[in-house]
Order: structure tokens, then sequence, then C-alpha cells
């Protein structure tokens, strides 16, 4: 538990000096068309859900997601295990006023909430980094801390169809990850959702990446 509690806040302490300059541009780029932008439809279902929610967003690093629902009238809590992504979200909440949103230091494959708490728990592009057996943990907490009928939501890389995108993700993947990255893109939704006590409701293909809806039984 102690080696990848460091092995991350070590990633994510070289990561944070870059990672909302180089992804902002890249996002920008790759997610130009915006009816395919995953950050866009994934606060647009969110926002779908109705108001004064209570919400986790689960390894929410610099608090991308968690920000893009700032116009909305819902609690938002983020948790991350780095404390230097941690600082940058603070900073842009601080900086601009959001009252409504916190984030805190957390290890989500234990979190310090009791079970029943959240109407919704997102987490984006934070269940690639993992390991199937460690992934599991994690959605099995994220199941735990929901209400019954709450919402899940999971933004991460998907399959992309689209032949030029195909081939330049493929390298991407290749260059930048380890394998079980690849195998991220296969797994069974349906299946592995199911066995938690999740129902899954729909699967959105975006560019290069899927929402996946799933609603606690
Ligand atoms: C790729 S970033 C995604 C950040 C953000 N959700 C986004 O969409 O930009 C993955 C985040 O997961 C966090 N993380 C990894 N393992 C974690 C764990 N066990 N507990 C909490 N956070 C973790 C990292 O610190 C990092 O901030």
């Amino acid at each position: 538990m102690n080696t990848n509690k460091e092995t991350m806040q070590k990633k994510y302490k070289i990561f944070s000096v870059i990672y909302d300059n180089i992804f902002d541009v890249l996002e920008n780029i790759v997610f130009m068309e915006t009816d395919k932008n995953p950050r866009i439809a994934l606060s647009k279902r969110i926002q779908g859900e109705g108001e004064g929610l209570f919400i986790l967003d689960v390894c929410s690093g610099t608090g991308k997601g968690s920000i893009a629902l700032a116009e909305t009238n819902n609690t938002i809590i983020g948790i991350d295990i780095s404390p230097h992504m941690l600082t940058l979200a603070n900073k842009k909440i601080l900086k601009r006023g959001i009252k409504h949103i916190s984030f805190m230091p957390m290890d989500v494959r234990k979190m310090d909430f009791p079970s029943n708490t959240f109407d919704i728990e997102m987490v984006s592009f934070g269940l690639h980094e993992m390991e199937y057996e460690l992934m599991m943990v994690v959605l099995k907490e994220m199941h735990r801390t929901l209400k019954k009928g709450g919402k899940l939501f999971i933004l991460d890389y998907g399959k992309e169809d689209r032949f030029f995108l195909k081939q330049v993700f493929s390298i991407y993947l290749y260059l930048s990850y380890p394998e079980h990255v690849q195998r991220f893109l296969e797994y069974d939704w349906n299946k592995i959702l199911t066995d938690i006590g999740f129902r899954l409701d729909e699967i959105q293909a975006c560019t290069i990446s899927q929402i996946i809806c799933a609603t606690k039984l």
C-alpha cells in the first residue's frame, strides 16, 4: 500500500509542474470537436442529474472535473493522494472564489467517508493508471460510499474508430503507459460493474475516450 502511495506521490509531484499546461493544450487540440469532447459531455451529464447534490470527484488531480461543475448548485468534494496536485486545485478555487467545491488529501483505496454518502461519484482519467486489481478496489470503495440509486460516472480512455486518430492514440499509449493500459481499452464494463453491484446504464463514446454511466443497485 505504502509503496504505491509513495510512487504515486513522487510521480505526481513531477507531473503537477506541467500537468495543466501540457494537458490543457493537448485537450484543446485533441478534444476540439465539441460534440465528442469528453469533459464537456461529462459535465453536461452530471448537470442533467439535477441540483443540490453531493458529488465526489475521485482522483481529482488539479480539479479539472470538479471545476467544470463550478456553475452548478452542487456540493463537490475532490480527493487525491498527491499534495502537489491538490495545491494546484486549491489555488484555482481560491482564485475564482468558488465556495461549494473543496479538495482533500485521501487515498481512494480506503476512503474516510461513511457508506451511502454521495449522490454522484465521478472519476476522470484516474482508473487507467491502475492495474486491474487496484481498480477493482477503488470501484468497490466508490460503490460503498455512493447512496443506493446514486450515479457513477467514469470518464477514461476508450477505443477510437477513426483511422488517423486511432493510429496516433495507439502510439501515444504505447509510448506513455505500461502495458495494462492497452488492456484497459478491452475491459468488459458490464461484467465489472455488475459484479460490484452497479447497473451499467450507458457508455458514451467520445474522442479517444468514453463515459461509462452506472447506477448503484
Ligand atoms: C491522470 S490524473 C487525473 C486527474 C483529474 N481527474 C483529471 O481529469 O485531470 C490521476 C490522479 O489520480 C491520483 N491518484 C492515483 N492514485 C491515487 C490513490 N490511490 N488515491 C488518490 N488519488 C490517486 C493522482 O495523484 C492523480 O492526481
